[in-house]
């Protein structure tokens, strides 16, 4: 099979550094061994960690931005939307030859453009039909400019995704490429992890239908409830038609306790097992087009010593990645 991997160093959509740094220590750690050696792909890579210093406007061009209504301004409009832009079109180049496409982020902004890519790519494959997407963070990722009490965009790319959040008319450089081609129908999204969902995300969420498994339903029924009915939702499920998969997981969806480098760690996570295992359940549908792995921010450290917290997150976000693309426990 083949892999197009696109590792993008990308911190704007977030507010501290370090996370850009995340690709090349994944990949230092023997990720891409595993992927070519242990697992068998054949890697398609350009060898580049692509950052912002091509997509970073003239300094002082890049001033937040407050739409009408907006509690905080976004922050580094131009630079998320350049840099998902051109992520979007590697990731479609990828995706268009049939190539099974993992992104390595990166903050989460960098999924406005990974999925953007894959969406567009499926829907030329297919002639025309959605695919599905599965988020899996602590986060819902789904404040709208308005909404967001932060400005940072790591907080929207749902709502860009699926167009509940329209890119501001008057600035064109500030999303302004996301066309209908590259969205997502709310009604094929799924959330697995949520625990820190913001008041006005609670009633987009709600507004919209959009299906969504927080940690209470997970110790209620289990994980391999919560996949099976996940599974169902998006027609993945045994005997159902099935639709291709883009899996976007946020490392912080896993407890801090596993994965403590990150920018905004929250109590009450996933085990290292559920998360590998939801990476299992998605590679096992045969449906997976699509990964990224986010929010690895090896600069920062939860209570332990740094470079402790830094090794175990990367080895985390490693193990997810070899499980969703079909490493198993036995044989
Ligand atoms: N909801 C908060 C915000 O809008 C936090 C988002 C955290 N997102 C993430 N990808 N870690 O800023
Ligand atoms: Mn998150
Ligand atoms: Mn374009
Ligand atoms: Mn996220």
């Amino acid at each position: 099979d083949q892999l197009g991997l696109v590792a993008v160093g990308f911190s704007g959509g977030q507010c501290k550094s370090g996370v850009d740094a995340a690709p090349s220590a994944l990949i230092e750690s023997g990720l891409l061994a595993d992927i070519q050696e242990t697992l068998e792909y054949t890697l398609y890579h350009d060898g580049v960690v692509h950052g912002y210093a091509k997509h970073l406007p003239v300094p002082g061009t890049d001033l937040p931005l407050r739409t009408a209504g907006a509690k905080a301004p976004m922050i580094n409009p131009i630079a998320v939307s350049s840099v998902t832009h051109a992520l979007c079109d590697q990731v479609y180049e990828h995706a268009s030859k049939g190539r099974l496409v993992l992104t390595l982020g990166g903050d989460h902004s960098i999924a406005i453009g990974s999925v953007a890519g894959t969406a567009k790519a499926i829907r030329e494959r297919h002639n025309g039909s959605e695919m599905a997407l599965v988020w899996v963070d602590a986060h819902a990722d789904i404040n709208t400019p308005e909404s967001s009490g932060s400005g940072n965009i790591h907080g929207m790319p749902v709502s860009f995704l699926t167009g509940i959040a329209r890119p501001p008319k008057e600035n064109p450089d500030v999303f302004g490429w996301i066309k209908d081609e590259h969205r997502v129908n709310p009604s094929k999204i799924v959330y697995i992890g949520l625990r820190d969902v913001d008041i006005p995300e609670k009633k987009i969420l709600k507004d919209h239908g959009i299906r969504a498994f927080s940690m209470h339903d997970i110790d209620k029924h289990g994980i391999g409830k919560v996949m099976d009915m996940a599974l169902d939702h998006i027609n993945c499920g045994p005997g159902q038609e099935g639709m291709p998969i883009h899996l976007s997981f946020d490392v912080d969806a896993l407890d801090p306790y596993v994965a403590p480098s990150t920018g905004t760690p929250v109590r009450g996570g996933l085990t290292l097992r559920e998360g590998d295992f939801i990476c299992e359940v998605i590679h096992e549908t045969g449906y997976l087009v699509a990964m990224d792995l986010v929010e690895v921010n090896p600069a920062l450290s939860g209570d332990g010593p740094e470079s402790i917290s830094a090794r175990e997150t990367i080895r985390a976000g490693c193990s997810l990645v070899r499980c969703a693309l079909g490493e198993c426990l036995l044989g």
